[in-house]
């Protein structure tokens, strides 16, 4: 057997949903009304770093998230280190070999993470962050598998982001959220040409968080109710065939029909949610009317709970798409409502 280390490090990749996840069926197992389907960005852009250590001289569990101390009872943190510790020792009660003694499923754990992009700015970070947390316990305690329905009891869109690619999450029908995980639908390989721009047309944390979001929103849409039960069940059948043929158009309608559907339901929520800025809106007409120029979808984007814009397009698209939004948006203006382009892939921006 070989001893496990005490100290690992590991890093998660945002993911970007393309058919979005708002509404859970359970709040504390994080059960959804609707499956939804992601793309996870590449390792070394926009992700979390997360440092686990296990230690007999440790005597409480403690985390910091951006050098600051979090508070280590959240129930959700509660429930990753709970379920991560449970596999643990079902695994040793199975009898695995044993290497838990060295890293001790009894002693303490500090867990270290940091996010390289605004923490709660509608940017995934809660996915990349759950992901991390859930992935370096399991490797710092041994605990092997599909962890995708840990991460989910972190953070919804985390289960997402446990696989490269293209993602689903399937909602399941079990009460007891087993059947209510993630599933890579193809590989990042299966679509080379596929690049994705990050407009952020706003660093700041957004004002109202998903989970508050998604509970007023489960209580008082109908619009929700009616996507969640007619629209996106069939909506992830066709991504899923865009996705499998590589049809970039077809990505590219249902990724924005999905995204405004989103935040039609946001403003249909009583009171209503806003995430979109004036400088979102501009982007949504600036792509529209650039693919009406072309005839044809070559750019999509998609907006999560907040103002930044996620740019969908192929390669040989980006040179000039980057061109159009530079001449809009200046990079030398540097106020609030300006866009600062993030390079994802290797093109740049600013
Ligand atoms: O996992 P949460 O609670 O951060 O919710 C994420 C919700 C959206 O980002 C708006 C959509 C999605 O599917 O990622």
């Amino acid at each position: 057997t070989t001893s496990r280390p005490h100290i690992v490090t590991c890093t998660a990749p945002v993911n970007i949903a393309v058919v979005k996840y708002w509404g859970k069926r359970d709040e504390d197992l994080i059960l959804p009304i609707s499956s939804s389907l992601s793309v996870t960005l590449h390792q070394d852009q926009l992700k979390t770093t997360t440092t686990v250590a296990i230690s007999t001289s440790f005597k409480v569990d403690r985390m910091w998230l951006n050098g600051k101390e979090e508070d280590i009872t959240h129930p959700r943190l509660q429930s990753c280190l709970r379920e991560i510790r449970r596999l643990a020792r079902k695994r040793r009660n199975d009898g695995e070999p044993d290497s838990t003694e060295s890293t001790g499923l009894s002693h303490k754990v500090h867990i270290c993470s940091v996010n390289n992009f605004p923490t709660a700015a509608g940017l995934a970070s809660s996915a990349a962050g759950f992901a991390c947390l859930v992935y370096s316990l399991a490797q710092a305690f041994g605990v092997e598998g599909d962890l995708s329905g840990i991460a989910r009891q972190g953070s919804g869109s985390a289960c997402r982001s446990m696989y490269g690619g293209f993602v689903q999450w399937i909602m399941g029908n079990r009460d007891d959220g087993k059947d209510s995980i993630a599933q890579q639908v193809e590989p990042e390989s299966h679509w080379p040409e596929l690049r994705i721009l990050v407009l952020v047309a706003s660093a700041k944390r957004k004002p109202i968080g998903s989970t508050s979001g998604m509970q007023t929103s489960v209580q008082t849409s109908v619009l929700l109710k009616h996507r969640a039960e007619s629209v996106v069940p069939h909506r992830m059948d066709k991504m899923i065939k865009a996705v499998q043929k590589r049809d970039f158009a077809a990505f590219a309608e249902i990724t924005m029909k999905d995204s405004n559907q989103f935040h039609a339901t946001c403003l249909d929520t009583y009171p209503p949610i806003f995430y979109l800025n004036s400088v979102s809106q501009q982007i949504i007409h600036l792509v529209h009317r650039y693919n009406g120029h072309y005839r044809e979808s070559r750019v999509a984007y998609s907006f999560d709970a907040g103002p930044n814009a996620v740019i969908f397009t192929l390669q040989q698209h980006v040179p000039e798409f980057v061109r159009v939004v530079q001449h809009f948006f200046p990079p030398d203006t540097n106020g609030e409502d300006f866009i600062k382009g993030l390079p994802v892939k290797g093109a740049a921006i600013s």
